[in-house]
């Protein structure tokens, strides 16, 4: 949710920052700005700024017919709307009323409109509706009281309430970029005679793989010559270096026409490297990062999964794997809804939060909830580096890759096999199933790639359909067991990028509303549970057959070789037999390739769906 890139160095910081904001628009994109202090040999630099709403490409050809003057240090920013309309006078960066200090933000600070009116009593002009605003209006008075812009940055943060990662720069500093976060991201790049600021590594990863982590409550000063980090009390700060593992090539799209079609292609291999080292030579899991050790986990008695979004799918997947195998009761919660209500936890509660970004605040705050009731807290996360490994005892990394794409489909998957490892070694350590269970779930684990590739392989169909069903108003999903939430997670990826009416539902619930819904045409997906669980198979074999009675047009997504849904299907997408638990990961990729496709036969940019972000870092 916004993007933030600021560099400095020996090269045209126009382009460095430009080209970082592509790699960042999947956070946000109303509108799209940029700061630069021109070259010279003065003490005080020419400030230049432009801005435009919409996507980056405006900004760009604004930049076009207007080029600022040459420059090697700069800033930029890319939007997701919070406060005030996404138009150009609300883009940032914003300034002060001398024009000599530029602003940057992602977040939302809380007390806005109590600092703006002190500023405007105080003769202050703002000129757009942001909460940003303020901050150039509050660096503009601390600069008057001396120091350099560092100084005046750590004492507008302890002012401020609520999210923020701020970049600034001023004319009289003419080395220096200057950020502070609380709540939202913000990495470093440590470049040779260039450094790097930027909300994720993606915008600098074509320059340096270096990076370093902030902490919470840290401010950064960022030189040509060297980088320092203190806390909002000016005191040094310990920092911890990271080497990205990842280039560049993965941070492109490589020949796909989007992120999303070249994301969901590359899921067998993703699954692949999230199992990766995982599995030691006796068959044994060891989870390294775990870092909650065995005796804990025999204390746990309860377990509480927290997540958003398709992660809270990966989620409600994770319940049936940790109740099976670890024996463990569990719980599952919207991120956003838990710290709200009162939640029951203890020292030997196991929270389990799942986020690919781990920026997402929702989680981010209901971790720091479960934290202060003294549960033990383990984290799935895709992003090294992020803030929520740093927040729990343990972590779990998805070796997805940088996931690009607003709509997530590769982190997903690699999240359901992070999840079926942490039940599985919960399983291992707690001997809740024999050792040679184990050992014979996990080689039919390290057999998902092929399976996930061979649905691939498969899928003109899928994308023949979604197109030929391109113009229906609504679409509903069935699904029992694991693939109820597989159904959710169909219709949330339609929805997001076809803005159609979808809904899943558990198909027992059928009879209890939803089938009130069907009539003639009307398209439902509906997931099979392998015919290896008669009981669950059958009745849905059923509902199957008391919808389309009633007019619907069924798409029925079953195992290869069960023949006993062929009669009721009026589309049939084979997938191949897997045991139950693991079969999200095959029936899920139908779904991803029927949105995408169906969503691009619209129209749609796939990638950058309408008025969502990829990250959500604000309440
Ligand atoms: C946003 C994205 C979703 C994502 C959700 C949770 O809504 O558009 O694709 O599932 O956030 O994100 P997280 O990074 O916490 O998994």
């Amino acid at each position: 949710m916004c993007g933030i890139v600021g560099y400095v160095g020996t090269r045209p910081a126009l382009d460095v920052v430009v080209e970082g904001l592509a790699r960042l628009e999947y956070r946000g994109y109303d509108s799209a700005g940029v700061a630069v202090l021109a070259d010279g040999e003065s003490d005080e630099r020419e400030l230049v700024t432009a801005k435009r709403a919409g996507k980056l490409v405006n900004l760009r050809n604004a930049l076009d017919e207007t080029p600022p003057p040459a420059g090697t240090l700069g800033m930029g920013h890319t939007r997701w709307a919070t406060h005030g309309a996404p138009n150009d006078r609300n883009a940032h960066p914003h300034l002060d009323c001398s024009g000599k200090v530029a602003v940057i933000h992602n977040g939302i600070i809380e007390n806005f409109a109590a600092l703006r009116a002190e500023l405007e009593e105080n003769g202050h002009k703002l000129v757009s509706d942001t909460d940003t605003e303020a901050v150039a209006h509050l660096l503009e008075d601390e600069l008057r009281d001396g120091g350099t812009l560092a100084d005046a940055m750590r004492r507008v943060c302890g002012r401020l309430e609520g999210a923020f990662t701020l970049v600034a720069v001023h004319t009289g500093d003419p080395d220096l970029v200057v950020g502070a976060r609380r709540n939202s991201p913000l990495v470093v790049g440590v470049g040779d005679g260039e450094n790097f600021l930027a909300s994720d590594v993606a915008a600098f990863i074509a320059h340096t793989r270096d990076a370093i982590e902030l902490g919470q409550d840290q401010v950064v000063e960022l030189r040509a010559s060297g980088v320092t980090v203190t806390d909002f009390e000016g005191r040094p700060a310990e920092v911890k270096e990271y080497h990205v593992d990842w280039d560049v090539s993965a941070a492109e799209k490589g020949g796909y026409d989007y992120f999303m079609l070249k994301e969901i292609a590359e899921q067998p291999r993703a699954v692949a490297d999230t199992l990766l080292g995982r599995i030691a030579a006796d068959g044994r899991l060891v989870l390294d990062e775990m870092r909650i050790t065995d005796q804990e986990l025999r204390e746990v008695d309860k377990i509480i999964i927290v997540a958003c979004g398709t992660s809270y799918h990966a989620g409600l997947i994770a319940k049936y794997a940790l109740e099976h195998w670890a024996g463990l009761p569990c719980e599952v919660e919207l991120a956003s809804e838990f710290r709200y209500r009162d939640p029951i936890l203890s020292r030997s509660t196991l929270v389990i939060a799942i986020s690919q970004s781990g920026e997402t605040m929702d989680a981010l705050m209901a971790v720091r909830h479960a934290r202060e009731q003294h549960a033990k807290l383990l984290g799935i996360c895709n992003v090294n580096g992020s803030t929520l490994p740093r927040e729990c005892d343990g972590v779990l990394y998805t070796h997805a890759g940088p996931e690009v794409a607003v709509a997530s489909t590769k982190a997903f998957l690699t999240q359901l096999v992070a999840v079926y490892l942490i039940a599985l070694y919960i399983a291992q350590v707690r001997g809740t199933k024999w050792g040679d269970e184990v050992f014979a779930m996990i080689q039919l684990l390290a057999q998902m790639p092929e399976k996930v590739e061979k649905v691939l392989e498969t899928m003109e169909p899928v994308r023949e359909l979604a197109r030929s069903l391109a113009n229906e108003r609504s679409v509903l999903f069935l699904g029992r067991h694991v693939g109820f939430p597989v159904a959710l997670e169909g219709a949330l990826k339609l929805k997001e990028l076809a803005y159609m009416h979808a809904e899943g539902f558990a198909a027992g619930e059928l009879k209890h509303g939803p089938i009130a819904l069907i009539e003639e045409g009307l398209p439902v997906i509906v997931v099979v549970p392998p015919r290896a669980r008669a009981v669950l198979h059958d009745k849905i074999v059923s509902n199957i057959q008391e919808i389309r009675a009633r007019g619907a047009r069924t798409i029925v997504i079953a195992e290869e070789g069960d023949e006993t849904v062929e009669p009721f299907a009026d589309t049939l997408i084979r997938v191949p037999a897997v045991p139950t638990l693991f079969q999200p990961l095959v029936t899920t990729v139908p779904l991803q390739v029927f949105a995408c496709e169906l969503a691009t036969a619209k129209g749609h940019d796939v990638d950058q769906p309408r008025n969502l972000a990829k990250s959500v870092t604000v309440e």
